[in-house]
C-alpha cells in the first residue's frame, strides 16, 4: 500500500498525456484507470432517457436518447420494428418530428453504439481523476446501400463524466449530435473516483502527510528498542555484578573482558582491512614480497 501510492504521488501527472486504455470489448461497468476505479452502474441496469428538443419551425424535433452504459436495450412491445434500434443496442437515438395538429412522427431510429462493435474507450484527465470520457462505438448510419446523399456515418457516442457528488440527481444533457457522434455530458456521483482510489485533488495532502511517517517511526522505534535494551543490558548487568560480587567502578560493567577486548577487536579488523587493500609492504625495507 505504501509503495502504491507514493509510488503514484510521485507520478508528474502533468507530463502524462491523455493516458488512454482500450477496455475489453465486454465493458464491465466498474473500469479501473490509473489505479482510480469508477462505478457506472448508476448509468446502467435499464434504460436511461435523455431528451433534447430543436425549434425547426414550422416543426419540433425531439432527440430522444436512450441508453445502458451495462447491457443492451430492451425492445420494446407496441414499437414498430422500424421505429426503435434493434436488438444489441446499448445507445439509441430517436429523431421526433411534432407539428401542431398532427401525429408525431419518428423521423429517424440511429443505433449509435452497439455491444458487436463497442470498442469502448476511457479517458480520464491528466489533471484529476474526476473528469473522464467513455466513447462507446456503433454501425455505420443510414446501413449501405446509401439511401442518402452523403455516405454513411460511423457513428459513436462520448459521455464525458464530470464528478459532482452533491449533486442529488445527476444533470445529463445532450450537447451535440454532428452526424456521426452525439455528445452527452454528466454531472454526478458516477464521474466520481471509489473511496479507495488514489485522488490527488482530496487524497494528496493527508496522503503525503502520513507516507513517510511509517518509515520514519519504524526506523526510530528500532532505534529506541535497541537502546533501551542496550541500557537494560548495563543496569541489569551491573545490578547484577554489585548484589552478587559487591564490585564497584569499573567491575559493575558486565562481560567486562569482553567489553575490553572490543577496542582491540576493532583494531585488528580495521588494519587488516587496511593491509589486505594496500600492497603489502615487506618488513625488510624497500623490497615488495612476492
Ligand atoms: C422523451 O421524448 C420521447 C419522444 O417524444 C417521449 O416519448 C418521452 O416521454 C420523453 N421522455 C422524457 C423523459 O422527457
Ligand atoms: C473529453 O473530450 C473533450 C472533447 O469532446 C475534450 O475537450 C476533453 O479534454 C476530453 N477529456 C478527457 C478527460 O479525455
Ligand atoms: C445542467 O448542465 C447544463 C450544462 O452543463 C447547465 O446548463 C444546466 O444549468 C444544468 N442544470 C442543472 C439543474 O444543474
Amino acid at each position: 500500500m505504501i509503495l502504491r501510492s507514493s509510488a503514484l504521488s510521485s507520478i508528474p501527472f502533468l507530463l502524462l498525456v491523455l493516458c488512454q486504455s482500450a477496455l475489453a470489448d465486454d465493458f464491465d461497468c466498474k473500469p479501473s484507470l490509473e489505479g482510480s476505479h469508477y462505478d457506472f452502474t448508476s448509468l446502467g441496469n435499464g434504460e436511461h432517457v435523455v431528451n433534447r428538443t430543436r425549434e425547426t419551425p414550422p416543426t419540433q424535433i425531439i432527440d430522444s436518447l436512450a441508453f445502458d452504459l451495462c447491457g443492451d436495450l430492451k425492445t420494446k412491445e407496441g414499437v414498430k420494428d422500424h421505429d426503435q434500434c434493434p436488438s444489441g443496442t446499448r445507445v439509441c437515438l430517436t429523431q421526433v418530428n411534432i407539428k401542431e395538429n398532427e401525429l408525431e412522427r419518428v423521423i429517424s431510429v440511429i443505433p449509435l453504439a452497439q455491444s458487436s462493435k463497442l470498442n469502448p474507450e476511457l479517458t480520464v484527465s491528466p489533471k484529476s481523476p474526476r473528469h473522464l470520457n467513455l466513447t462507446f462505438h456503433g454501425p455505420e448510419y443510414p446501413q449501405s446501400p446509401a439511401q442518402s446523399l452523403g455516405a454513411p456515418l460511423a457513428q459513436s457516442f462520448k459521455l464525458t463524466l464530470w464528478c459532482d457528488p452533491q449533486i442529488e440527481s445527476p444533470n445529463i444533457t445532450i450537447t451535440g449530435y454532428d452526424g456521426s457522434q452525439l455528445h452527452l455530458e454528466y454531472h454526478g456521483a458516477a464521474g466520481c473516483p471509489l473511496a479507495g482510489s488514489p485522488n490527488p485533488d482530496e487524497g494528496k495532502k493527508p496522503e503525503d502527510g502520513k507516507e513517510p511517517e511509517p518509515v520514519g517511526s519504524g526506523l526510530g522505534w528500532f532505534f529506541m528498542l535497541f537502546l533501551l535494551a542496550f541500557i537494560a543490558y548495563f543496569g541489569i548487568g551491573a545490578y547484577y555484578n554489585y548484589s552478587t560480587y559487591g564490585a564497584r567502578g569499573m567491575d559493575l560493567i558486565p562481560h567486562r573482558d569482553f567489553w575490553q577486548e572490543v577496542p582491540y577487536m576493532l583494531k585488528d579488523v580495521i588494519s587488516h582491512m587496511c593491509s589486505s587493500a594496500r600492497p603489502r609492504r615487506s618488513s625488510r625495507g624497500g623490497y615488495i614480497a612476492v
